[in-house]
């Protein structure tokens, strides 16, 4: 099991931060699923948590649904980060995260994010501070972890000799994304690399991270590296079953089963549903627009369902289209994914199906 300073985690596996996807919304979707030992908020800014704009209060909202929370916040020395963590802490942050590692230009070219590893001494005296001020006023309730890149580029792999120089002054786990900030997100993760850190802080947990989508990736990157978390991103986008799915992997050696089409359906309505729920039909409606096509990648042939939500004007019509699917499909899922709201919907009609013809469809869907 992992466990961050004082804080166990039910599980090792954590949602990542991603920007413009991991809302409440989405990070109760993923837990509710199942296999999540902890969530993170997109990167915060320091300056305008602390001004409380409205876009940063909603990115940063959390409840007892979302536990344990995980706030991320970047900056740089300059900023007022300590006190942003403070901030963090009293508004349900259960974990503080220092971003290290984000290589958009808007946050690395001046406030923080990956160019934090281009001055490993002046990072780490910031971490510090940030550990210092919210260990004092949580009386080391609340740990600090760090993510980042294994460096700006190849001549620089500095995530070893960071990690230790952050394990140090007191911060509690660090997340390595196995790429360096010159690659954005091409090429692959290199999760032999994450092991240099695993070597270099056997004090701490590693987080690895990176092209983790399947259940199997996340006991091979495990295995080759040494990590004792691991962390999911864009794979979680599609699937947000996937944490249960390698949880159980994790628990007894076999993955757990992929679940069929009409369950599949089922998260998404209950993504439409949660979404409204904390952001109202409008933004739910965008939200589900965007979103549609990460889940369409796992649906196999859903073209005319992902064309019909993003023409769909309303979050009523958006519903529909998805009721309307799911109806096809409501005879062979698997009980465990079962999310009682949607599937007690009466508006869902059941529709008997020819099992081999649904196994069929499942299975080239894949
Ligand atoms: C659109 C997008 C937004 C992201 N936003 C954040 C962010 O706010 N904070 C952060 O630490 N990483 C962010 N990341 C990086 C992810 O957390 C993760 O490290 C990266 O995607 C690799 O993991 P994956 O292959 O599982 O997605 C973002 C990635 C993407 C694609």
């Amino acid at each position: 099991m992992l466990r961050i300073g004082p804080v166990q985690l039910d599980s090792p596996l954590l949602l990542a931060p991603i920007a413009g996807h991991t809302d409440i919304a989405f990070r109760i979707l993923c837990r509710e699923q199942g296999g999540v030992g902890a969530a993170y908020t997109d990167l915060l800014n320091s300056r305008a948590i602390l001004k409380e704009t409205e876009r940063t209060l909603d990115l940063a909202r959390t409840n007892e649904f979302d536990q344990p929370a995980g706030m991320q916040l970047y900056g740089n020395s300059d900023d007022p980060l300590p006190e942003a963590a403070i901030w963090a802490v009293d508004h349900g942050a259960k974990i503080i995260d220092i971003n290290m590692g984000c290589p958009v230009d808007k946050v690395a070219k001046k406030s923080g994010g990956s160019l934090l590893l281009r001055d490993c001494g002046n990072t780490t005296m910031l971490a510090k501070r940030i550990v210092d001020a919210v260990t004092r006023h949580t009386n080391g309730r609340v740990p600090v972890t760090a993510k980042m890149r294994l460096g700006w580029d190849p001549e620089h792999k500095v995530a070893p000799i960071l990690a230790r120089a952050l394990a140090d002054i007191g911060i509690a786990a660090v997340t390595v994304h196995a790429r360096y900030t010159v690659q954005f997100f091409s090429g692959s993760a290199d999760w032999n690399a994450i092991g240099e850190v695993v070597e270099a802080v056997p004090d701490i947990p590693v987080i690895g991270n990176g092209d983790v989508t399947l259940p199997e990736h996340v006991t091979k990157i495990m295995q080759m590296s040494g990590c004792t978390g691991v962390m999911i991103g864009r794979g979680a986008l599609r699937t947000p079953w996937l944490f249960r799915q390698a949880k159980t992997l994790l628990d007894t050696g076999t993955a757990g089963p992929e679940p069929l089409l009409g369950a599949k359906l089922d998260v998404v309505l209950r993504h439409l549903d949660l979404s409204k729920e904390y952001d109202g039909e409008e933004r739910a409606l965008t939200r589900m627009r965007q979103h549609i096509s990460w889940y369409g990648k796992t649906m196999g042939h859903v073209k005319p369902i992902k064309e019909s939500i993003r023409l769909a004007t309303t979050f009523d019509d958006a519903k529909a289209v998805l009721l309307a699917a799911r109806a096809e499909f409501t005879d062979f899922d698997f009980p465990a994914v079962a999310l009682s709201r949607t599937r007690h919907d009466p508006h869902i009609p059941t529709v008997q199906h020819d099992f081999l013809d649904l196994t069929c469809r499942n299975q080239s869907s894949e």
